[in-house]
Formats: C-alpha cells, sequence, structure tokens
C-alpha cells in the first residue's frame, strides 16, 4: 500500500504482520504498535523528540555490560518492573508477596552454613535473622533453599566495588527439615540506584531522587512452590514511600530489632550492640504442568 497517512498507518503496519506463525508474538507487536502510535499521536510527538528518544535509548544500551544492566533499571523507574511481577505473581492472601529483583543477584554466590555470617567479615552493625518457611496450611517446607543478598553499611553492593576479588553480603543457605534457617550479617544501609547514566539523568529531569529504603533480599527455592523473588524493608527506614523503583509493600516491612551487647540469638557473646530480624516466608503451591 502506497501513500500513508496519518490516519492509515496504523492498520497498515497491523496487516503487515498478519502472517507470522507465532500468534503471541503476534499479539505483542499488534499491542506494541497500536498503544506506539496512540502514544505518539497523544502527546504529537515532534521529530525532534523522537530523535531524544531514540537518543535515549542508544545511551541505555552503550552503557549496558555484563556488570550494567541499565535497560531493566529504566524499566524499574517507569514502574514497568513491579507491573509484570504483580500480574504475574498473584498469591493468596498469607503468601509472601514479591518484588523486584533488581541487578545485583549473581548466579554464582557461595554456599553458607546455617548460622554463618554472609556478610563475611563487613563492618557494621552486626545482624542475626532468623526464620521459618512454609506453605499456604502452615505446613513446613523442608529444606528450602534461600539466596539471600544485600548492600553493605555504606550502600554499595560487593560487585559495585572496584577489585572485588571475594564476593561478600551475600550466601545461598538451606532451611532445615523443620524450615528453619539463620544467619548472621551486618546491617545494610538504603542506598541510590547507579544513577550515573542515563537513568540517572532521566531521573533527575523528572526530578526524582534515585533512592532505594534499606532492605535486604531473599529468593526461596522449594520443590512444589513457586519461586519467591522478594525483600524485607526496614520498618521507620527513609524512603519507604518514595522507593525509587516502587518495590515496597506493606507486608514485606519488618522490624529490625536492636540489642545492646550480650548474649546473641544464635548462644554467642556479642560485644557491640547488635540487631535482630525474624521473618517467617510462605511459599505459593506451584501450579500443576
Ligand atoms: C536492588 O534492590 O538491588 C535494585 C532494584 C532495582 C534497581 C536497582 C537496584
Ligand atoms: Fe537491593
Amino acid at each position: 500500500m502506497r501513500n500513508l497517512d496519518e490516519t492509515t498507518i496504523t492498520q497498515e503496519v497491523l496487516a503487515r504482520n498478519v502472517g507470522t506463525r507465532d500468534r503471541r508474538l503476534h499479539q505483542i507487536i499488534t499491542g506494541l504498535v497500536q498503544h506506539l502510535h496512540a502514544f505518539a499521536r497523544e502527546v504529537q510527538l515532534t521529530e525532534q523528540e523522537w530523535e531524544k528518544g531514540i537518543e535515549f535509548l542508544t545511551s541505555v544500551g552503550q552503557i549496558c555490560s555484563p556488570v550494567r544492566q541499565e535497560f531493566i533499571l529504566l524499566s524499574d523507574i517507569l514502574g514497568l518492573s513491579t507491573l509484570v511481577i504483580a500480574q504475574n505473581h498473584r498469591k493468596p492472601d498469607g503468601c509472601t508477596e514479591a518484588t523486584v529483583f533488581g541487578p545485583f543477584h549473581v548466579a554464582d554466590a557461595p554456599f553458607i552454613e546455617s548460622g554463618a555470617d554472609l556478610s563475611k567479615n563487613l563492618p557494621g552493625t552486626p545482624w542475626f535473622v532468623r526464620g521459618t518457611v512454609r506453605g499456604l496450611s502452615g505446613e513446613v517446607v523442608p529444606h528450602a533453599v534461600l539466596e539471600v543478598w544485600q548492600a553493605d553499611d555504606q550502600g554499595y553492593y560487593d560487585v559495585q566495588k572496584p577489585g572485588l576479588d571475594a564476593y561478600e553480603g551475600r550466601g545461598i543457605l538451606r532451611a532445615d527439615a523443620q524450615g528453619h534457617f539463620h544467619f548472621r550479617t551486618i546491617v545494610p544501609e538504603a542506598y541510590p540506584i547507579p544513577h550515573d547514566g542515563p537513568v540517572g539523568n532521566l531521573l533527575a529531569a523528572l526530578e526524582r531522587h534515585p533512592w532505594r529504603p534499606a532492605h535486604l533480599h531473599f529468593m526461596v527455592s522449594a520443590e512444589g512452590y513457586e519461586r519467591l523473588v522478594t525483600h524485607v524493608f526496614k520498618e521507620g527506614g527513609e524512603y519507604l514511600d518514595s522507593d525509587t523503583v516502587f518495590g515496597v509493600r506493606t507486608s514485606l516491612i519488618a522490624e529490625w530489632v536492636k540489642h545492646e551487647a550480650g548474649i546473641a540469638p544464635d548462644g554467642t557473646q556479642c560485644d557491640e550492640p547488635f540487631c535482630t530480624l525474624d521473618f517467617d516466608f510462605v511459599l505459593k503451591p506451584s501450579e500443576p504442568d
């Protein structure tokens, strides 16, 4: 078809794509074209703005590397990540809610023994974390695998530190036969998402801050249950109501209880003030295939 104009271009693009045998691809591209065209019409996009948008997406791609995923950050600050998680993890009341994955998980974190220090001696306030993994009917989930990762007391993840030669602030542990897990670490601080690139520039132009409230990441897996990717946030922490990636859920906020020096929950003597966290996870049964 020739002589396409403002009123005919959308239908022609949609018609050109009908031949694909991949029905899901067809559905996704059809929706994308319809919404993109509607967006350009709604805001009456100028050529300069179109070019600026292309330059922005190009710079987002150019800064990506094996340790920097700027497109995920973009999705996070636009709320797309939270939307996709919410619509893919609808759960019955009582299940632990999921939240954003973030860019700082690594696949090859070290295994740690129950009770071990996953901070690997990072400086900071000692933190004793424990809980139980259960199913929706209260049944114990034995031997769940918990991957845990966190920022340090300055708000940095190990992978953000130049010259890192061993992981710190992350580990993989197994709950026992009664679903109990426990480990020690240090209390993490709030931190800004990486904002020295195009996503940071966009946040600045939008006059938004780049901060996330203090949290501890968990990924909990057990046979017969949906994998849970979530955080536990600090009650009373800063940014709980303005998390730049929209990840906070009330059910994931817990008290990080302060204690004076003394006997820690693992029975050891702690010569400085410390904190404790008790947090139980409730997993959703996986759908039968
Ligand atoms: C994080 O919590 O690690 C995170 C999540 C989204 C964007 C940046 C960081
Ligand atoms: Fe994080």
